[in-house]
């Protein structure tokens, strides 16, 4: 076997910061995540509401208006990023679909921009259907408004997946759902995300959601917001109800818990 050789680091920020007018909306935010040969990472952020999370995914995603960075560098895959691409796909809290398409026109959609015939595109389609975990006979279909949420999530996520995107960034995109559905969401996607070999940079507010699914969690600060915190954690390789109930999963929550609880009182007192 051949040692591949590592290539440009997925994501290097460095001191990025994002003001809009006289608003800081993030800070001298710094770090850098790896390409793992063969692999990618999981990075999770975290961080309570309007800390900026959505402003640093959106400054990979080159989405205006908060690209680009006000200060800073912001390097994916070893260049400045200038437009969104093909490269970088996102997944959003929103539910995404068109309403006008079916669930299998949804997940073809990517393909038929990229000009796969017709059949081909279906056929794709359909797989991808199936490994989301929907019924290809049932649901395929079916227009977005006749979904649930936890299936619509699943339609964004093999419409994404389907392109085979080196980077997937992921907004939130289980907010919307009830606990177990949530649940059974971020166990399909460590199934498929470990299959797509693909850096997922995904954002959230749920420290239980972070310390699952991430290999590396950043611990956002409240507004502006900066890195206070990295978090190596063990890979998701159990589902998510086994693993949740186990002693190191619990200090690290709790951990996390007391980090956010305390940034949180500082705030208030006006620190
Ligand atoms: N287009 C914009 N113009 C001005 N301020 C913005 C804009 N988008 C976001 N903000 C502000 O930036 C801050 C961080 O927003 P955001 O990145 O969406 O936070 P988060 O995703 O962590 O909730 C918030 O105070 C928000 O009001
Ligand atoms: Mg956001």
């Amino acid at each position: 076997m051949s040692a591949s050789i590592p290539g440009p680091n997925v994501f290097d920020f460095a001191d990025v910061t994002k003001r809009f007018g006289g608003h800081t909306v993030i800070r001298d935010v710094t770090f850098a995540v790896p390409d793992l040969p063969g692999k990618g990472e999981f990075v999770a952020i975290l961080g309570p509401s309007g800390c900026g999370k959505s402003t640093v995914l959106r400054l990979i995603a080159a989405l205006r208006p908060h690209y680009p960075a006000t200060e800073g560098t912001v390097l994916v895959l070893g260049k400045p990023v200038d437009c969104p691409g093909s490269d970088r796909s996102m997944v959003f809290q929103d539910y995404t679909s068109f309403d006008n398409r079916t669930v299998e026109d949804n997940v073809a959609f990517g393909l038929e921009c990229r000009g796969v015939p017709v059949r081909e595109r279906r056929e794709r389609a359909r797989e991808w259907i199936a490994k989301v975990g929907l019924d290809v006979k049932r649901d395929a279909v079916k227009y977005p408004s006749e979904l649930s949420g936890g299936m619509r999530q699943r339609v964004a996520i093999a419409r994404t997946l389907i392109l085979s995107p080196r980077i997937i960034l992921m907004d939130e995109p289980f907010g919307a759902l009830d606990p177990t559905t949530r649940l059974h969401m971020q166990a399909l996607l460590v199934d498929l995300w470990k299959e797509a070999q693909a850096t997922v940079f995904f954002v959230t507010h749920s420290i239980d959601e972070a310390i699952y699914l991430g290999d590396r969690v950043y611990v956002f600060s409240s507004a502006p917001g900066t890195i206070i915190r990295e978090m190596k954690v063990p890979p998701p390789d159990r589902p998510p109800k086994e693993m949740l109930r186990e002693p190191g999963f619990v200090e690290r929550v709790c951990e996390i818990r007391d980090i956010m609880d305390n940034l949180a009182a500082s705030t208030r007192a006006g620190d």
